[in-house]
Parts: structure tokens; C-alpha cells; sequence
């Protein structure tokens, strides 16, 4: 992920899961020297969120990073602003309502990339089925780890 910010040369990107900031650091450096950047992410357990401010606080990545917290369910509706990538990594059953969310926050050339979508084939069907009938999208799925791969989408 943090090559491929690189890569895109992506501002503002959206990370929906952010637990305890791992990837939202990574990420966070992969565009802080752009110009305007700005990474918004999205939590939902208290203990997790605390604990992403604190990491985000010690890397110095405070002025480019926002989380909020609650249901990404609930706080995408509300967001006004777009994003150049999107990481949807948090409740792999709802995969596919994340995506109709995402979908009007994307800039032009957004990327949006889920998580383990091969290692939930139960939980991640209705995003693959979805997904089939996605006709203005590209879609590719990497492999990653093990059994597991990333879904990448964006609009052709
Ligand atoms: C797999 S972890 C995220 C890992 C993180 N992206 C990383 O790679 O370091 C999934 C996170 O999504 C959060 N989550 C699950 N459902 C959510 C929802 N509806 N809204 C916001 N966060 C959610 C969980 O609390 C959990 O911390």
C-alpha cells in the first residue's frame, strides 16, 4: 500500500479500519511530502481509535492525519470532501456498502483497494458479485500473503 500511494502519487487518502494505525502510518508516510496532504481514517473501537491518535501523535503524523470514530457506515454519508485512494479494511461483510459509499467520494483516477478478499470468500461475496457488475471499472485482485489478495478498483 504504501508503494503503491507512492507510486499514484496520491494527496488524500480515506482509510476505512483503521485499528491501532499501523497501515495508517505507512500510508500516511507514503504522501507526506505532497503538497495538501491529508489521510482521513475510520474506527470504531474506542480502545483501537485511542490507540491510533497515540502512534499517529509519536510518529509526528498529526497535522496530515484525522480519525474519527464511529461506524464507517454512518460517518461516510456525512464526509463532503474526495480522496485520490481509498483502503477499505474493516468488516469484510460489508464490503459491498462501504463500496456504494465510497463511490461518490472518489476524485477522478481514485483508487480504491480492499483488503483479505480472498481469505473471506463467505464474507466478501456480495463485493465480488458486485464487482461483476461494475462495467465502467477496472478491477484487478493481487495476490498477497499466503492464501489472501488485495482488490484494486478504479473507474475506467
Ligand atoms: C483489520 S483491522 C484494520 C487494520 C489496519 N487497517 C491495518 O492494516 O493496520 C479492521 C479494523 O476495522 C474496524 N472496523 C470494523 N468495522 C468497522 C466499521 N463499521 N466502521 C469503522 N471501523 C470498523 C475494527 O474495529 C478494526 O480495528
Amino acid at each position: 500500500m504504501h508503494s503503491l500511494a507512492k507510486m499514484l502519487g496520491v494527496q488524500k487518502i480515506l482509510e476505512i479500519g483503521t485499528a491501532n494505525g499501523y497501515s495508517t502510518i505507512w500510508l500516511a508516510d507514503a504522501i507526506c511530502k505532497q503538497k495538501n496532504a491529508r489521510l482521513l481514517g475510520l474506527e470504531i473501537s474506542a480502545p483501537s481509535y485511542k490507540k491510533a491518535l497515540e502512534n499517529i501523535v509519536a510518529q509526528g503524523l498529526e497535522k496530515i492525519v484525522e480519525i474519527k470514530f464511529g461506524n464507517a457506515l454512518e460517518i461516510l454519508p456525512t464526509l463532503t470532501e474526495q480522496f485520490d485512494l481509498i483502503f477499505v479494511d474493516a468488516q469484510k461483510a460489508l464490503y459491498a456498502d462501504f463500496w456504494k459509499l465510497c463511490k461518490p467520494l472518489m476524485r477522478p483516477n481514485c483508487v480504491v483497494v480492499f483488503d483479505d478478499v480472498l481469505k473471506f470468500p463467505e464474507k466478501t461475496k456480495t463485493l465480488h458479485a458486485q464487482m461483476q457488475r461494475e462495467k465502467n471499472y477496472q478491477k484487478i485482485i493481487l495476490p498477497t500473503d499466503g492464501d489472501d489478495g488485495i482488490l484494486v478498483v478504479r473507474q475506467k
